[in-house]
């Protein structure tokens, strides 16, 4: 699977996502509250927001005083994330996968990476990358699709393998195919692990009541089973 493929589908999707993220279920009433509580002090820390998308979270930890620094793949998300934020923030061009060359060592308080991490087969070289531009003690929070979804979201038969999946978004306007990688759970909690991260809060979100209102099928789904899991891992000494 290529990048092109991901960066092409996220073109394609980044006015219409930018147009529901203030209030798509999944994310303003399932991923954000939950990811969000993961961030322990907001005001006037350095904030690192990879893959920022439009903006939503930067605009958000904005409003609660952070500074915050936003990079994302596809220039279109990067444009909405710019003019989303006005002269807030930072945003800039920039895959995941390449090291973070722009920053010096211990620059963030925190980084935060929320539904991205799938769109990336080798989790070592950006964990090593957030390790680097993290101070010590500083917090990665990622928010992911829960490996158990996915395993039977994509009907998989090969839990033990990191493989590339495909799934067709009808929630955006025209559907669009988007390609990213299922792993088991192992491949999302070791690298942390590995990469000099302590594992120090695993959450497996439930959605918050306003969910309800826009969508009671997901909301009661949610409640029974998730979707997401949400990590916070901190930097070794
Ligand atoms: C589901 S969206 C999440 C956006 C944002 N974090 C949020 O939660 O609102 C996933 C984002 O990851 C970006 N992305 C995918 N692959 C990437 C990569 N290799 N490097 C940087 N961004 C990437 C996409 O362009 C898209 O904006």
């Amino acid at each position: 699977m290529s990048k092109e493929k991901i960066l092409a589908a996220y073109e394609t999707l980044a006015v219409q996502y930018n147009a529901l993220i203030d209030h798509k279920p999944h994310n303003a009433y399932y991923d954000r509250p939950n990811t969000l509580e993961l961030i322990p002090a907001v005001k006037d820390q350095k904030i690192l927001d990879a893959a920022c998308g439009p903006g939503k979270y930067a605009e958000i930890l904005l409003a609660e005083g952070a500074e915050v620094t936003g990079f994302d793949i596809s220039p279109r998300m990067v444009a909405l994330a710019k003019t989303r934020n006005r002269d807030q923030g930072s945003f800039f061009v920039h895959d995941m996968a390449q090291p973070l060359g722009m920053f010096e060592n211990a620059r963030f308080d925190t980084v935060i990476c929320a539904l991205a991490m799938h769109y990336i087969e080798d989790w070592n070289g950006p964990l090593q990358e957030f390790h680097r531009v993290l101070k010590p003690g500083g917090a990665l929070v990622l928010s992911i699709e829960h490996p158990f979804f996915e395993y039977t979201y994509f009907q998989s038969e090969r839990y033990f393998e990191i493989e590339p999946v495909k799934a067709v978004w009808k929630g955006f306007g025209s559907p669009v195919e988007v390609s990213s990688y299922r792993r088991p759970l192992e491949a999302c909690l070791m690298p942390l692990i590995n990469n000099g991260f302590n594992l120090d809060r695993i959450v497996e979100p439930k959605p918050v009541p306003e969910f309800e209102k826009f969508d009671p099928k997901h909301f009661k789904e949610l409640n029974e089973f998730p979707a997401f899991m949400c990590l916070r891992a901190v930097r070794k000494g």
